[in-house]
C-alpha cells in the first residue's frame, strides 16, 4: 500500500469513528431526554395531585374554608387563588368578596381550570377570572393590587419556579395586606424543605404561623 493510500484509509477510518460518536452522543441526548419526561410524568402525577372533588364534603368537615378565609376577607377586596385546583377555596372566596370583588384563580392544570369554569358557570358567579397559568407569571394581575393572596398547598406542588411564584406573590400583593402560604407536606411527597421554607420567609414579614412543622404562615410584604 503506498503512502497516500494509507493517510486516505487511516482519514476515512476516522472520519467513521467521528460519525459513530455523534450518532453515541445522540442516542444518549433522546434517552436522557425520554427518562426526563418520564420523570416529569410521575412527579406530575405524585407532585399535581390534589383531593378529588368528590371528597370536598368531606374535606369541609375538617377544613372549612369560612375558618381559613373569615379573618382576611372582606366585601369588595380583590383576591388571588394561586395553584386554586378545581376551585375548594375559590368559590368561597367570591362569595366573601361579593360582587364588587373580584377573584384571580390561577392553576397550572388546564383539568382543574375546566373543573373550575363548570362550577362557575353553573353558580352563576361574575367575579371569578380563572386562568390556566403558571403562578411564576401571573402578569395579567397588576402591580400591588390584591388584598389576600391563597396560595394553599401551591408551593410545595411546584416542581420548578418557586422563586419566580414567590416574586409574583409580592409584586401583586398590596403592602400591609396578608398572603397564607402553605405546604401540603415537605419532601418526598412536597418539593419545600426546611430551608427552602425558612428563605421563603425571610422574604416577607411574617405575621402568623412559620414553623416547618405547621407548615403554613400568613405573611405580608417587608417595608422599609
Ligand atoms: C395541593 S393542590 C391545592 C389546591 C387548592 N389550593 C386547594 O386547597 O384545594 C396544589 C395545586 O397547585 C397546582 N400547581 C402546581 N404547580 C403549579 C404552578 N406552577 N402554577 C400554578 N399552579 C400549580 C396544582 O395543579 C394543584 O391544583
Amino acid at each position: 500500500m503506498d503512502r497516500d493510500t494509507k493517510i486516505r484509509e487511516e482519514l476515512e477510518q476516522k472520519e467513521v469513528r467521528k460519525i459513530d460518536m455523534s450518532k453515541e452522543k445522540s442516542r444518549a441526548g433522546k434517552e436522557k431526554q425520554q427518562k426526563d419526561q418520564t420523570k416529569s410524568k410521575w412527579s406530575d402525577w405524585l407532585f399535581l395531585r390534589r383531593p378529588p372533588a368528590l371528597l370536598d364534603p368531606i374535606r369541609r368537615l375538617f377544613e372549612p374554608p369560612r375558618k381559613l378565609l373569615e379573618p382576611y376577607i372582606k366585601k369588595g377586596q380583590m383576591v388571588a387563588d394561586l395553584g386554586c385546583g378545581s376551585g375548594y377555596y375559590t368559590l368561597p372566596l367570591a362569595e366573601f368578596v361579593g360582587p364588587e370583588g373580584k377573584v384571580y384563580a390561577v392553576d397550572l392544570g388546564k383539568n382543574c381550570i375546566r373543573a373550575l369554569e363548570k362550577k362557575i358557570e353553573k353558580g352563576g358567579y361574575r367575579n371569578i377570572e380563572a386562568h390556566a397559568s403558571s403562578a411564576s407569571d401571573v402578569s395579567f394581575i397588576r402591580d400591588r393590587s390584591v388584598d389576600f393572596v391563597l396560595a394553599n398547598g401551591l408551593l410545595c406542588s411546584m416542581a420548578d419556579h418557586r422563586k419566580a411564584a414567590v416574586n409574583e406573590i409580592k409584586r401583586i400583593l398590596k403592602v400591609k395586606r396578608q398572603a397564607y402560604l402553605s405546604l401540603g407536606a415537605g419532601p418526598p411527597f412536597g418539593y419545600v424543605d426546611q430551608e427552602e421554607w425558612e428563605k421563603i420567609l425571610e422574604r416577607f414579614r411574617v405575621e402568623q404561623g412559620g414553623s416547618y412543622k405547621e407548615k403554613w404562615a400568613v405573611v405580608s410584604i417587608k417595608q422599609g
